[in-house]
């Protein structure tokens, strides 16, 4: 191999796009990188390996990528033992015309990351290599992700789809459903608390799926949050299909299980959520959204919403708007619909146009926007449990210490920005909330916990 020892290790560079997976999934790349003598830099500059972890949910997404090596290739030019290498689902869709268009030397797909080293290897010596198979099996139970600090830790706890919602890629990119075992995932979190993490999120597409012969997501979540019951443990994301009774309760039962459900719901008119094969109605998601209410009383949702679905007319559009008054979301991801070939959608056309599409998205964003502010503001004057994660947004630009704000969130997973006390990231802190915008809540110091 390229050699590397001591001070001399290769440096591997990774940018991640897209969702919370690809992060966890760069984390695992940096394990397996490590392990064969590689490590991680922060800047391009002094890298000799240049990784992009991509995403093809979206066109838009994809755009991106293709500039971003645009730029890269100019950088190879000058440093002509670059290695660049593309990794995540623009890997698994694009295959063979990514490393034609850009000339790029890997390309690997989610279900690779093992082959890494081997084809970096022959990268060196100038062999293009490619690993874009997927597997029904791959979870990377035994590798240990690099992960970066902080206070809160992803666990990608299963991979794949198995949903074919007929707008997405995701199963064709991911691949099939797949579960790590529960002993691996608990054995995980325990090492990740001897570390000093306060967080724990448990990732997968579709993680209500989870199955480990006789456990199910139920049982995971609740031998994950005994760990330690000062951990908070949060999930994302859940299909409101196999969202169980068994799973409400288990997250009403234990404190340390966030009360915060992401509960993609698409569209409000059940013509569309037939179209979209998302396999429930709007009658049914309403119902369970008040189950969860019932059990679960301060339980905080989010959903995601796409705008301008094919064949999707206006009235249809309004039924989204009036599901989102109905249910009142504490949050949302919303989305233009974006055509993805090889999709069932994809035969449907694209007849919406984008205009059309714009302005119904807008419509979307701006009653949400109305909605959060509510309910945001229906906080102020009251005490909230807040986890510190560090200095705001704000305060990282600003140099003078009286002006610096921490930030953390309530198990709700509200950000809440607050004066410097004496607190330090992991505490647990009351605040009380004078302030409120729809993206976040202000407060003061009431106490600590
Ligand atoms: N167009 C627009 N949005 C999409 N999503 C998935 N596929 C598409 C697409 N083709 C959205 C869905 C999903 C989220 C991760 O991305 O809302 O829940
Ligand atoms: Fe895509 Fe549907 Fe699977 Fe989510 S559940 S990843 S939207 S196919």
């Amino acid at each position: 191999m390229a050699q590397m020892s001591g001070d001399n290790k290769l440096k591997v560079y990774v940018e991640t796009y897209g969702c919370q997976m690809n992060l966890a999934d760069t984390e695992i790349v940096l394990g397996i990188m490590n392990k064969s003598g590689y490590s991680p830099t922060r800047t391009m500059d002094d890298a000799d390996v240049v990784l992009l972890n991509t995403c093809s949910v979206r066109e838009h997404a994809e755009q991106k990528i293709h500039q971003r090596l645009g730029v890269i290739k100019k950088q190879k030019g000058d440093r002509p033992g670059l290695v660049v290498g593309i990794l995540g689902c623009m890997a698994e869709r694009l295959r063979l015309n990514l490393m034609e268009k850009h000339k790029v030397d890997v390309v690997v797909g989610p279900d690779e990351y093992r082959k890494l080293p081997q084809l970096l290897e022959g990268a060196f010596s100038g062999t293009q290599g490619i690993g874009v198979r997927l597997s029904r099996t791959e979870t990377y139970d035994d590798i240990v992700p690099l992960r970066t600090g902080g206070i809160s830790a992803w666990i990608s706890v299963m991979r794949g789809c198995d949903k074919f919602c007929t707008f997405c890629v995701v199963p064709f990119t991911r691949g099939r459903e797949r579960s790590r075992s529960l002993r691996s995932v608990v054995r995980e979190v325990e090492r990740l608390v001897e570390q000093g993490f306060h967080e724990v999120t448990l990732l997968g597409q579709n993680v209500n799926s989870y199955r480990d012969d006789r456990f199910d997501f139920s049982d995971l979540l609740a031998a994950v949050a005994n760990v330690d019951k000062k951990v908070r443990v949060r999930f994302t994301t859940s299909h409101p299909q196999d969202l169980s009774d068994k799973l409400i309760d288990t997250i009403a039962d234990h404190d340390n299980l966030c009360k915060y459900i992401h509960l993609p719901v698409q569209s409000g008119s059940n013509r569309v959520l037939e179209a979209m094969k998302r396999t429930y109605t709007r009658e049914y998601y309403i119902e369970l959204v008040r189950k969860i209410r019932r059990r679960i009383p301060n339980v905080a949702l989010s959903t995601d919403i796409i705008a301008g679905f094919p064949t999707e007319t206006e009235q249809e559009h309004r039924e989204t708007l009036n599901l989102m008054e109905e249910v009142k979301y504490d949050g949302a991801y919303m989305f233009k619909y974006s055509p993805r070939e090889g999709t069932p959608a994809y035969n449907l056309g694209n007849d919406v146009t984008d205009d059309i599409k714009s302005r119904r998205l807008s419509e979307i964003i701006s009653l949400q926007q109305d909605i959060s502010y509510e309910l945001n503001k229906s906080l102020i004057g009251k005490v909230v449990e807040v986890m510190v994660e560090g200095p705001s947004r704000r305060s990282r630009v600003r140099d003078k210490k009286s002006d610096i704000q921490l930030s953390g969130r309530t198990d709700t997973n509200k950000t809440v920005v607050f004066p410097l006390g004496s607190s330090k990231p992991g505490d647990v802190v009351s605040i009380r909330i004078v302030r409120a915008s729809a993206a976040t809540l202000f407060g003061e110091v009431a106490g600590s916990i």
